[in-house]
């Protein structure tokens, strides 16, 4: 698995290209039951990279990636996840549908720009600092294959709740 797996910035690097190629389909997707078909897999798929992301990627990441940028990461990753359990639960005439998903796709643009950006981003700092990325891959790879399979059999609440990393403050 390990000498087959990609390195860890490769394979998240291939989710956010394969995640914003679903945001066009759903674009270019006429239709609320074809639209709403694509919606779910854009959720199932950032379910599962938000989860290997918050437990192995972003853990390997402490120490050697400015905590400010982490912490960042992770209250990006719970805004998005409340948009994402809100199209899951939305029904066949929210009429907020698109907008919502047109929402969540800048969200998720902007969250992949801190990542990828070049030098000061959060996989440039990681790879600068020396995280194994090879091994980590090989680790990323092994979660996605077991997250998506939970996922089919499971369906996305486990996983929603699984997910919520940041604490919220007690009035
Ligand atoms: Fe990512
Ligand atoms: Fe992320």
């Amino acid at each position: 698995m390990a000498d087959t797996a990609p390195d860890a910035v490769t394979l998240l690097k291939e989710d956010h290209r394969a995640v914003e190629k679903l945001f066009k389909e759903y674009e270019d997707a006429s239709g609320n039951a074809a639209k709403r078909k694509i919606a779910e897999r854009i959720a199932g798929s950032l379910i599962v990279h938000t989860r290997i992301e918050n437990e192995i990627f972003y853990p390997a990441c402490e120490g050697k990636v400015e905590e400010a940028d982490l912490k960042e990461a992770y209250v990006e990753h719970d805004a998005a996840n409340v948009l994402i359990a809100e199209i899951l639960a939305s029904t066949k005439g929210d009429e907020f549908a698109e907008a919502k998903v047109k929402v969540l796709k800048e969200e998720i643009e902007h969250h992949v720009g801190e990542e990828e950006r070049w030098l000061t981003g959060i996989f440039s700092q990681a790879k600068r600092h020396g995280v194994d990325m090879d091994a980590l891959g090989a680790k990323l790879a092994d979660a996605k294959t077991r997250y998506e399979a939970e996922l089919e059999k499971d369906g996305p609440e486990v996983h929603l709740a699984a997910l919520k990393k940041t604490k919220v403050a007690a009035a």
